[in-house]
Formats: structure tokens, C-alpha cells, sequence
């Protein structure tokens, strides 16, 4: 494919004009007698009632110490509460000592209990289930080896039985053998019989294990497709179990994916396994379909391989996976899929994070699950710019428009866009149409959706995992209806890599998480993974008597009305907001629903009419929020929408 340059707009800038700016209009804001001088001055002026009510305003909370976990996966309950999911949390030290870690916060009460936490569920992939109840499938295996730590030439070896009678099982540490040389697999494999291909050829069945060379240094490498053979085997069981190779080498290994899936029961607060994926996969994007059915797709297999399209589906009434061969598509590691109104396709935005080719599966379009097309939409500025960018549907759902910001060529680059454009796609033939840029090239941007239907744009940094401290303390409201970008109170913590940020019921969004690889402008003191929160109040929270929600129905079915009561001012609009789950800037769940609103009889009562569509609003729980005239949203209420 051809890859065009971003001359569109000239929005590419390195990292030192951007700090250089930021300095700048800091100097220009406040007397200019210093760093701490200015920033005293912000400080105070940011905790003035008129800033407050204008731009919003930011608060760090830390939890007590022994709550403060990696959050690299943030997901609210229909208790109120975020289950912040870390597992091993990028720390090799903890993943070797098999310590995984899930902390339960309530933000309203400030609590956090420690939730055992059975596998290594971090960078697994996550989606609601109907009943409210989160699956998480995925995780990590194995943790990646630098190059320079590599010691021995290792790799995966495909072993081939070509007997037609019986499987055989390898243990840990069974030996093959090459050209004298010998390597040891570092796991059990069970290795199937071959099998009849409809009666015309017989298929060796195989197994993908890992193999180390068995001394360190050079001489073990192997590349091309070579022959390996199972040590102490007479000739006739040597031609029917072998194995091969193409890669045996010191070169950098990537994280493995594993198997794991649960539900995270609400009720219970804690982890229910259900059946294993097919698939190793670590990475991979969850996103729910009709009947409420979970899609996981991508990932890195259990060798760190990316997986080449193998796609799976969830279903809960069995809670099993199954191979869906019908549904074939390769992405880069977690796409940002939303799932359309017409509940059949889902909208690939070109968003990513992590791994995959910089040429194959970078496409944004549409994908129809009813036949497994596919449908190119073009026009997006800086195409080779989506690593680390940020999507969400914007609000309300029914418009049916997605926007893209930010984001970085792939691999560790330090370039980075500060692209923001927009695709309708209830148009004919959906197009990106460019909107004007962010404030800064940005990665990592987080974006949450607010019951007003602005979203919040906020943290980010210009650099690969903050590189070069360039964290942005950067925080934006987008307001969908006139694509207009305002800058709100900016944040205090900077979030790049591993952060986290969703709307809570109070109407306030928590950030979390950060994971920069440095601490210093020159990118030679380790980083540390941040561990404060930080809440922001939208200027709503400060504009004095809020609506509420007084009665709702717990549960209410699309296609109808349903009455509520609330008190305060009139009503003026409705929102049914879907709890996000999120992790590295995706969130298949994230979504606003506009709801019809009809005065009722009794002063208050409204009746409130949910649009017929499943994929526009997917069965499971939802925060109905009211909103003045003004725009003031009422704290929400959870309704079940069956
Ligand atoms: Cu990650």
C-alpha cells in the first residue's frame, strides 16, 4: 500500500517546542519571577469559585499504600464502584513472584478493598456482559526479554506428528536436536495425531512449543525453515515426530499471551472462571455483540507472536469460547472497535496500542459480521500516526460519529500527531473530515464522555510513554456540536502509557495510572508507575442546584417509555451513559444515549422513550442522568436495560 506523508497540516512538532510553548504562555499568565512564582499563582487562581465554574477543577487523591496498585485497567460497576485491575502490573519482580493485584475503589466513600485476583489478567481484554458482570480474557504468560538479556538462542518450534494412531506429550525440558546442537522446551506440549483431510491427504497434527538452546553464546541461532529432531528416537519414529523452525535467535522476546477468562461478578465482588479462550492472547480487544455475546480479537499468542486474524466469540449462556474461523480479519494489537446502531458492523476507528505490523491492518472502516466484509474509510490525516491515538463515539450515540486524536507512528518513534478528526458514519460513503488540530501533538490522550455531551480531553504526553517529560498538563472539553476545543483547568498528574480515566455517577471523571519509562528530561532515571489519582469536576459540578432523579424503573426494554421522577429544575434532556472499561486508551463500552423526553402529568414526572436499536444501546446496566436547561446533569441512577 502507498503511505502518505502527514503534509496535509503541518502538526508534527518534537518535544522541545512544545515544552518551550508551555513555558512560554506560563509567563505570560503570571509575573514573571520564576517557575514556583507562576505556579503559585495558577494554583490560586485555579481555586477561585469563577475559575472553578468556568474551567472545572482538578483533585489528587492517594489511597493508603496498600491499595495504591497499578490501574492499567479501569472499569465502573453498576455498584458505583471501579474494579482496577493491575495483575502483575508491568513489574517483572511481581509477575515472577506470581503476585497479582486487583483493588475494588468506591469513589464515593474513598474505600478500596483488595480483591484476590487468580490469574495474571494484565493487558487482557475486557467487555460487560448483560447482567452487568465484566469478562476479562487474556493476560500475560510471559514477560519480554531485551535483547542485550537474551543469553540463550530461543524460539518456537513447531512439533509434527505424523502418525496416524496417537498423540504423544512432551514434558518441560524435552530435547531436540540440530546439526549436534542441543535445545530443551521450556513447557509441556501435547502434540495431537495426524488427521484425515476428508479422505484425500492425511494433515501431521502440530504443536507450537518454545525451545532454548542449551548453552548461551553464539553458534545456536537458526534461521530459515529447519529440521529439529526429538533426542533418543530410532529412524522410523524419527520420520513420524520431528519438529521445525525458522527462528531460533538472541533477539529481543516479545510479552506471551495467556488463555485466562473470567467474569467479574458484581454481586460477589469477586473472579468466576468460565472456559479458557481458544487462543492465548494478550492484547486483545473485547467488544459485545448481539445477544449478548463477546467478539476478542488480536493479541500476542503465548510465544509473543501476533496472532494473524484468528478471531473468538464469547458466549454467556455456555460461558465458552469458540474459534470463529467465519469471522477471519487481522488487527494490530487492542483495535478500537465501536460496535454501530444496525448492531451487524463495527466501525475499526484505526486506533491501537501496542503491537502489529506499520503497514497491514492499519486501515480504518467497517466491518459487517453478517458475511465478514469489509469496507474502507478513507481520509484519514496522518494515517501512520494511530499507535497510542484515542477514539470515542461521540455523544449522542444516534449521530453515529467517531473521533480520532493524537497518536504515534508504531514502535518507541517520538513523533506524534496532534490530528483530530471526525467520520460520520451515517453517511453513504464515510469519510474522516478533519476538525481543528488539538492544542499538541498528543499519545495516550484520554477521553470521557460527559451526560452533557461534551467529551473530556486531558493528559497525554508528546513523547513515546512520556519521553523527555513530555506529559501534557493539558485538559480540553470538545464539544461535538461545534467541534469547538476549550481549555479547562489543566490536569496536575501526567498520564501517558498504562493511565486510565471514566466518568463516574457524580458526574466527576477519575484519571489513574501513568507507566513512563523515565523520570528525568534526559531520559536516564527509571520511571515510576504513578499511583495518585486525580478527579476532575466539570464546571457543571459548580453551577449550583443540581436536577435528580427521584424514581426510575430498575429496568426498562428498548423501543419503549419508561416514567421518572425528579426534582429540581425542568428537564430539558435525558442520557443513558454505558460505564466505560477501559485499558490503553480503548473502551469498547463507553457511549451516551440520547433518550426522548416528555413532560408527564404530576409536576417532575417525565416519561422518557429509549430508542428500539440493540447496538446503539446494548442490553446491560446504564447511568440515566437528567439535565436542566442549562445543561446541569442530575447524579445518575443505574437502570437495567434488558
Ligand atoms: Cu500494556
Amino acid at each position: 500500500m502507498t503511505r502518505r506523508k502527514p503534509t496535509r497540516r503541518r502538526r508534527l512538532r518534537n518535544a522541545a517546542v512544545i515544552t518551550g510553548a508551555v513555558g512560554a504562555l506560563v509567563a505570560v499568565n503570571g509575573p514573571v519571577v520564576g517557575a514556583a512564582a507562576a505556579d503559585a499563582y495558577t494554583s490560586y487562581q485555579r481555586d477561585q469559585a469563577g475559575y472553578k465554574a468556568e474551567h472545572g477543577h482538578w483533585d489528587t487523591v492517594e489511597l493508603p499504600e496498600e491499595y495504591r496498585a497499578h490501574a492499567i485497567h479501569a472499569a465502573l460497576l453498576h455498584n458505583g464502584k471501579v474494579l482496577l485491575v493491575a495483575g502483575s502490573g508491568n513489574d517483572a519482580q511481581d509477575f515472577e513472584a506470581g503476585t497479582f493485584r486487583t483493588i475494588l475503589y468506591d469513589p464515593a466513600t474513598e474505600e478500596s478493598t483488595e480483591i484476590p485476583t487468580p490469574a495474571d489478567l494484565f493487558c487482557g481484554g475486557h467487555a460487560y456482559l448483560p447482567d452487568g458482570n465484566l469478562l476479562i480474557a487474556g493476560g500475560t504468560r510471559k514477560y519480554e526479554v531485551l535483547a542485550g538479556e537474551v543469553t540463550r538462542s530461543a524460539g518456537v518450534l513447531t512439533v509434527k506428528n505424523e502418525s496416524r494412531v496417537s498423540g504423544i506429550n512432551l514434558p518441560e525440558g524435552t530435547e531436540f536436536t540440530r546439526d549436534g546442537k542441543t535445545y530443551r522446551t521450556t513447557e509441556d506440549v501435547s502434540v495431537p495425531p495426524a488427521h484425515d483431510m476428508s479422505g484425500v491427504m492425511w494433515m501431521a497434527g502440530q504443536q507450537d512449543v518454545w525451545i532454548e538452546a542449551e548453552e548461551e553464546g553464539d553458534g545456536y541461532d537458526v534461521t530459515g525453515s529447519e529440521q529439529f529432531q526429538l533426542a533418543g528416537l530410532d529412524a522410523e519414529q524419527a520420520r513420524n515426530l520431528y519438529g521445525q523452525a525458522d527462528s531460533i535467535t538472541r533477539d529481543k522476546q516479545d510479552y506471551g499471551g495467556l488463555d485466562a477468562s473470567y467474569e467479574f461478578d458484581v454481586a460477589s465482588e469477586r473472579y468466576v472462571r468460565t472456559d479458557p479462550l481458544t487462543m492465548s492472547r494478550w492484547y486483545p480487544t473485547l467488544i459485545g455483540l448481539a445477544g449478548g455475546k463477546v467478539l476478542a480479537v488480536s493479541g500476542l499468542d503465548q510465544h509473543g507472536k501476533i496472532i494473524q486474524g484468528d478471531n473468538e466469540v464469547f458466549d454467556p449462556a455456555t460461558s465458552s469460547w469458540t474459534a470463529s474461523p467465519e469471522l477471519q480479519r487481522y488487527f494490530p494489537t487492542y483495535p478500537s472497535l465501536f460496535r454501530l446502531a444496525d448492531g451487524n458492523r463495527l466501525f475499526y476507528s484505526g486506533s491501537n496500542s501496542g503491537y502489529g505490523s506499520d503497514v497491514e491492518g492499519r486501515q480504518p472502516g467497517v466491518w459487517d459480521l453478517t458475511d465478514n466484509t469489509w469496507t474502507d474509510v478513507d481520509g484519514l490525516a496522518d494515517p501512520e500516526f494511530n499507535e497510542t491515538s484515542t477514539s470515542f463515539l461521540l455523544a449522542p450515540a444516534q449521530d453515529q460519529k467517531v473521533a480520532i486524536v493524537g497518536g504515534g507512528a508504531v514502535g518507541d518513534s517520538e513523533d506524534s500527531t496532534a490530528r483530530f478528526d471526525v467520520v460520520d458514519l451515517t453517511a453513504a460513503s464515510p469519510r474522516y473530515e478533519m476538525l481543528a488540530d488539538y492544542p499538541s501533538p498528543a499519545r495516550y490522550l484520554s477521553a470521557v464522555t460527559l451526560p452533557d455531551d461534551t467529551t473530556l480531553l486531558s493528559g497525554g504526553s508528546v513523547g513515546y510513554r512520556g519521553n523527555h517529560q513530555s506529559d501534557l498538563h493539558l485538559t480540553n472539553s470538545f464539544d461535538p456540536e461545534t467541534g469547538a476545543l476549550t481549555e479547562m483547568a489543566p490536569n496536575e498528574v501526567g498520564r501517558n502509557y498504562h493511565s486510565t480515566a471514566l466518568l463516574l455517577p457524580d458526574g466527576r471523571v477519575l484519571t489513574m495510572g501513568s507507566d513512563p519509562l523515565y523520570s528525568d528530561a534526559d531520559d536516564t532515571v527509571p520511571g515510576k508507575f504513578e499511583t495518585r489519582i486525580e478527579l476532575y469536576s466539570p464546571p457543571y459540578l459548580y453551577a449550583g442546584d443540581r436536577p435528580a432523579v427521584t424514581g426510575a424503573p430498575a429496568e426498562v426494554t428498548r423501543g419503549t417509555t419508561f416514567p421518572v421522577s425528579t426534582a429540581g429544575a425542568a428537564v430539558a434532556e435525558a442520557r443513558l451513559m454505558r460505564p466505560s472499561a477501559v485499558t490503553h486508551q480503548t473502551d469498547t463500552e463507553q457511549r451516551s444515549i440520547a433518550l426522548d423526553v416528555t413532560a408527564g402529568a404530576e409536576p417532575g414526572s417525565y416519561d422518557l422513550g429509549l430508542d428500539a436499536a440493540e447496538g446503539l444501546t446494548p442490553s446491560g446496566w446504564y447511568m440515566l442522568v437528567v439535565l436542566d436547561a442549562d445543561g446541569v446533569p442530575s447524579p445518575a441512577r443505574w437502570v437495567h436495560v434488558a
